[in-house]
């Protein structure tokens, strides 16, 4: 008998249609409270690290150069106190096929789907991300379908997004490109159940262990240009996914000093899922957006449970404004010779200013770059952001930027100023999310463990979050 496909009727069976699309069944991890099993769910991908850096070198990913930035470095320099400026490298991940870091997560997704018998492969997904999966299907001989969330209602689409949907086709993925608004999850649902294919989600375990080998190179290759571990990696953050596997492998390497850095651009005010504001913004990824949301409730992403969970590993998150981070893609052109796109260059814009707050033997590292063309470039990004009415300007960034109205280029790089971001306020809100969605009105032991290791805090500052929100009254 042919299933119903109204909206409700593939909603409600989201469940099963996840277990098949994704051979794991997330019940295996869950406590019946608010704790689960999240080391349980990473170990059950069946891949080492070891092994996931063999199927990575098998298809163009893994093993690219770490550059230090020694022009760039020089500049912070000269706007940091005497003896303070650290050294700047960048991760060079738009070597890998498909021209990012998200390469890492489709081939360690694609070569699992292949193994378990999957014809073919689909994600949901408007960022590299989808060109990274049609990338991987392709080399490894899958299927590919990719569900974008592209236009707003007048059927206009941010340059960014439009250039990744042309990278999907030229891979020979069909693209199935939707309006923003609450379909997207419907349409992938469907597309799901209707092809039998596998759900190459960013938010999976395959995903994430392919990301560990990111963290894992940047400690071994510091270690060999520089003879010591990172004092500082910076991560652009969206869905958090970078930063978790960025860590995982960091602490696999054995590095336990690093301070991990999550960097978005500052996007207050501005509503993703807003079809007024969709085309009003200069960034697609790396954002307070997603990067916010996610962080504070990582699980209302396309799997029952993410394994991406930024605020587990993340000691600071900073924010940058789109104005600066387009000044820092220009510097990086114009002193290093490198021209990248903007999502690592979100963290490099953070970088810059961070580095002013270490001495000059430290070592700071960008945890990626990506490539760039068409769409990612600053002249037609701020020429679609002139004729959706944003002014552009140059000044004070931090003064003066106002997301969704201008767009604030700074006056001179002692402009370029990251700032932190309250991480408590995130740690409280995830903790009264996470409770508040398990419905329950006690707490185990095991609970109160997990929400601390949640928040990369301890038990107390749990408690202490509990009395002060008025929660388990
Ligand atoms: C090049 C690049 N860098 C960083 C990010 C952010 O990664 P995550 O969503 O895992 O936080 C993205 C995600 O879209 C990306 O495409």
């Amino acid at each position: 008998m042919a299933l119903a496909k109204d909206y409700k009727s593939v909603m409600g069976r989201s469940n099963d249609i996840m277990k098949e699309a994704l051979g794991l069944d997330y019940n295996d991890f869950e406590s019946g409270s608010v704790a689960f099993d999240y080391e349980a769910l990473m170990k059950a991908t069946g891949y080492t690290l070891d092994e996931v850096a063999k199927i990575q070198a098998r298809t163009a990913v893994g093993n690219t150069p770490l550059i230090e930035l020694r022009n760039l470095s020089a500049l912070a320099r000269k706007y940091a106190k005497p003896g303070y400026g650290a050294r700047i490298f960048a991760k060079d991940e738009a070597a890998n096929a498909s021209g990012s870091f998200k390469a890492r997560r489709a081939a360690c997704a694609v070569a699992h789907a292949k193994k378990m018998g999957y014809k073919g492969v689909i994600a949901a997904t408007s960022g590299n991300y989808g060109a990274a999966v049609a990338s991987q299907a392709a080399m490894q001989g899958l299927e590919c379908i990719i569900v974008q969330e592209c236009y707003d209602s007048r059927g206009v689409g941010q340059p960014e997004i439009v250039e990744k949907a042309r990278k999907c086709e030229a891979y020979g993925a069909e693209v199935i490109q939707l309006t923003v608004g609450p379909e997207l999850f419907y349409t992938f649902l469907s597309v799901l159940e209707d092809t039998g294919y596998f759900n190459a989600s960013l938010y999976s375990p395959f995903g994430i262990a392919g990301v560990e080998t990111l963290g894992y190179e940047i400690a071994m290759q510091c270690r060999e240009l520089v003879g010591k571990d990172p004092d500082m990696v910076v991560c652009t953050n969206a869905g958090g996914g970078m930063i978790t596997g960025t860590a995982r492998g960091l602490q696999k390497a054995g590095c336990v000093n690093t301070t991990m850095v999550a960097a978005s651009i500052d996007l207050t005010g501005l509503h993703m899922a807003s079809d007024g504001q969709f085309n009003k913004k200069s960034c697609t990824t790396g954002h307070t957006g997603f990067g916010v949301p996610y962080a504070t409730d990582p699980d209302h992403s396309d799997v029952p449970r993410s394994a991406a969970r930024p605020l587990r590993y993340m000691d600071r998150y900073v924010t940058v404004k789109q104005g600066e981070v387009m000044y820092m893609t220009e510097a990086l052109a114009n002193l290093e010779g490198i021209e990248r796109g903007p999502a690592g260059n979100t963290a490099l814009a953070a970088a810059f200013s961070l580095a002013q707050e270490l001495p000059e033997d430290a070592v700071i590292v960008i945890s990626e770059t990506e490539y760039t063309g068409a769409g990612k470039h600053i002249q037609p990004q701020l020429a679609f952001a002139r004729e959706n009415g944003i002014e552009i300007k140059f000044g004070d960034p931090v003064a003066e930027d106002n997301p969704g109205v201008n767009i604030v280029l700074p006056k001179d790089p002692s402009y370029i100023k990251a700032q932190d971001a309250d991480i408590n306020r995130f740690r409280k809100s995830l903790i009264k999310k996470a409770i508040t969605k398990a419905g329950v009105s006690e707490l185990t032991d095991a609970d109160y463990e997990f929400l601390a290791v949640e928040t990369k805090t301890d038990v107390d500052f749990v408690k202490k979050a509990i009395d002060e929100l008025g929660l388990l009254k």
